[in-house]
This record gives structure tokens, sequence and C-alpha cells, in this order.
């Protein structure tokens, strides 16, 4: 198992490329299933989720080849039954369901389990497919769908789940006339797997709002495409930056999608400047606490609430962040409590004392974001801090160790490269 080594107190400076965004990325290649032909997409981050799914979608019976951010996909003929290990070791594999029973009129999917944020149902993906005329079963922890030819509905999602939204817009692209999504989720990554679609011949509109149209088409095509900036990796290192008292330039970024993000920044002292499609951030000498919910888009993201708890920590005064989206996204706290910090949760609510100075500690992480938010403790802190079970850090950060290196930071990997094989 490979792990981290940090040395604390080093202030972050200097110039970071943002990579291409999973939460799209993962969904295009899903979304690739429906077309037909030969794929080129630009900015796809070698992260190991991305090569999970590539494992997914070659073993649908697609070519996949990942290299320098380009990934080319040929898709011809399909088979519907992925692997049980390969999906239920990667949540995001479920966005393969709605293409594929658009597409064959069938799929057999492994049921994704709960995960270390909480619990991740599927209701409304699966009632939105059943509103569309297909039969589901579940046994054993396996989700059988059929249906001849998917029909258009007029869905109303109870709640804007961004997986839910995906799966049946992607259902939809090529069901029998118009589907409505209602309350749909409006991440910037739906409005990307939108233009992808269209640009595969699809007819979308909408995304981004909380309405999206889907007319369906008998047959799409191939496209090529360039994936959008990743806000969330963005949004890691800007906390990051905060947190060393650092000041740091990103390329490749869209700051309308870190409104709620940059909001908090000012919020917290920090200052703003986008000039040339660079956006650098300056540390105030004294972070203000504040007060943040995380919600879906527009929303505080929640994949930066452990980032944004930990800069709390070194913030003045008593600052609360409520989680609002998933029911157990706290359980990294312990961690930080062993360097130091003092947290105290109630009903989904984060209370973090301020003016706590963090020591280096042995953390080991339990997911992706949580394992961002122990490398943002583990810089702040005096002294070394070593963190383990990295394997989730890789799963979205592509080379965190080197991007850190780069802006000043003093981290290392040892033991193993975490298991990423293809370059
Ligand atoms: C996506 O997960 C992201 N994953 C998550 O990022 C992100 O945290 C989340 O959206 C919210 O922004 C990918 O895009 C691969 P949801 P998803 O469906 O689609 C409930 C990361 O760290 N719900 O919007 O699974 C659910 O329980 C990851 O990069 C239902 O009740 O999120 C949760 O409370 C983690 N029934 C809420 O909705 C359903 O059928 C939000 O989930 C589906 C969801």
């Amino acid at each position: 198992m490979s792990k981290f080594t940090v040395e604390g107190k080093q202030r972050l400076s200097g110039l970071l490329k943002v990579n291409g965004a999973k939460n799209s990325a993962l969904k295009l290649m899903a979304a690739s299933l429906l077309g037909q032909g030969i794929f080129w997409i630009e900015d796809v981050p070698q992260i190991a989720d991305v090569l999970t799914m590539c494992g997914v979608l070659r073993a649908l019976g697609v070519e996949a080849e990942l290299a320098n951010n380009r990934l080319n996909l040929v898709v011809n003929s399909l088979q519907g039954r992925p692997p049980w290990d390969l999906v239920r070791s990667m949540r995001a594999s479920i966005q393969i369901m709605g293409p594929l029973l658009a597409k064959l009129g069938w799929v057999e999917v492994a049921k994704p389990g709960g995960c270390a944020i909480g619990a991740r149902p599927l209701d409304l993906h699966l009632s939105g497919f059943e509103k569309m005329g297909a039969v589901i079963e579940t046994t054993n922890g396996l989700i059988k769908a059929r249906a001849k030819r998917l029909q258009g509905a007029d869905i109303t999602l109870r709640y804007p789940s961004v997986g839910a939204t995906e799966n049946i817009m992607m259902a939809a692209v090529l069901a029998r006339g118009e589907t409505i999504i209602r309350n749909a989720a409006r991440e910037p990554e739906i409005v990307d797997i939108q233009n992808f679609l269209n640009k595969m011949g699809a007819r979308i509109e909408g995304a981004g709002g909380a309405l999206i149209k889907i007319k369906g088409v008998t047959d799409l095509g191939a496209a090529d495409f360039k994936v959008i900036p990743d806000r969330i990796e963005a949004g890691t290192y800007i906390l990051a930056a905060l947190i060393s008292q650092g000041e740091i330039t990103l390329e490749n970024i869209v700051p309308e999608h870190l409104g709620a993000l940059l909001d908090v920044v000012k919020t917290l002292g920090g200052e703003i400047e986008f000039k040339n499609g660079r956006l650098t951030v300056h540390s105030p000498a004294k972070l203000k606490p504040f007060e943040v919910s995380t919600n879906p888009y527009p929303g505080f993201p929640t994949d930066l609430q452990p980032q944004l708890v930990v800069v709390a920590t070194q913030a003045g005064g008593l600052s609360t962040l409520r989680e609002s989206v998933f029911n157990q996204r706290f359980g990294y706290i312990p961690q930080l409590e062993k360097m130091g910090a003092r947290i105290k949760v109630k009903d989904y609510t984060a209370f973090i004392q301020g003016h706590s100075p963090l020591n280096g500690a042995n953390l080991v992480v339990s997911d992706l974001r949580a394992g961002a938010a122990l490398v943002l403790a583990a810089l702040a802190a005096r002294g070394e801090s070593a963190i383990s079970g990295i394997e989730h850090i890789d799963r979205g950060y592509e080379q965190m160790e080197e991007k850190l290196s780069l802006l000043g930071a003093k981290i290392k990997r040892s033991l193993g490269k975490g298991g990423l094989s293809e370059k």
C-alpha cells in the first residue's frame, strides 16, 4: 500500500494546470455507449476511476485507450452484462445502465452498495427508467432491466440527484418521443454531457436548469470532445493555498463553476483575481470564520466540504459547516482530532473551533475527498504526517503529490504508484 509523507508548514505558491473533470469524464465515457464509431475525448484525467471505467467499457465490447489525457474509444457491438467486481468497485459505473438499456433493450448490473460517505440509493434512477417503460427486477444484488424500446416520459425527481438526472437523460436520448426531467440537477457536468450527446446527434435542451427536455432519436454517431475543467480539483488546490497562507494561480478554470466556493474564499478574507483565463488566489494574513451549508449546484459542493472543514481549524473563531447532501460525510473528523482539531458534529453540522494548531500524525484515508482534506491538514500541521489509504486519493486526483510539490509542498509518495497502470 502506498502512502504520502508530508512535512507541514510550507507556503504554497506558483502556477498549476487543472485537469479535466472526473465527474464529467466518467459520464461521457458511459454516454459513448449510446453511439457508434470512433471518439476522441481530450482532457481526460489519468486517475484510477477513469481506468476502472475503461475496464468496464472494454468488458462491454468497446476499445478504450488512454494516453496523455486523450481517450480514444471505438464503439461497435456491445453486450449488456459488465463484470460484477468492476461495477461494485466504482459507483459511477451505474451510469452505464441508462445507455445500455436504451441501446440494447436490456442491462444486468451489480447493485453498488452504500459507501463511506453515506447511503446511496438508486430509487430515482430506477423509477425514472420504469416510468419510461422498463421492467426492473433486483435479486441477489443484481439489477436486471428490460425494455423493448423506452418511451418518453414526464419525470419529476424528488431530489435533484446528479446521477439520476444523467442516467435518465442518457436513457431518454434513444427513447420514442419526448422526455421531460423536472427538478433536474444543474451541475456543470450535466451541461457537458448534454453538449457531448448533442454532438453525437441527440436532441437535448435545458441542462444547467431544473427542466431538461430530450427528444428521442433512433441512433447516434461518434464525437470528438474536450472535458470541462475539474471544479473540485481546482477548489481543493484553492483551499490548500489558503491553509498554507500562500498564493496560487490556476489555469484551465471556469470561474462561474466555482461561484459558491469563491464566495466562501472572500468570506475567509482571501482575494481573487481573474485575468487572461487564469485565476489567482491571495491568502489573507488571518482567515475569518464562516457559516456554510453544502447544497446541490449552484450551492457549495459537498465534494469540498472536508477540505473546507480543515481550513476552518485555522480560521479565527468558530465556523459551522452543515452537510446537506450525504448523511455520513464527516467520517474523517476523528483523524483531524488526532492532529489537535476541535470539532463537534451535531445533526449534520460540524462546529469547528479555529485557532487550533495541528500536529503531524499517522492518518488513514477513508474516501476520496476525505483524503484530500487530510493532505490539506498535513500541509498545515507542525511536523511530519504519514497518510495511508491514498489509493482513495488516486481515484480522483491526478498526481496530487507532484502538483503540490510544484507549488512548494514537501510531500512524497512511497511504496508503489497506487495501482495506476496506464499512462
Ligand atoms: C455525484 O454522485 C458525484 N459522483 C459525487 O462526487 C458528488 O458528491 C454528488 O454527485 C453530489 O454532487 C459522480 O459524479 C461520479 P447524487 P451521485 O445522486 O450522482 C440521494 C466525488 O467525491 N439519492 O446527486 O451519486 C443520495 O443518497 C463524488 O467526486 C437518492 O436518494 O450523487 C444523496 O443523498 C462523491 N436516490 C443525494 O441524493 C437516488 O436514486 C445526492 O446524490 C440517488 C441519489
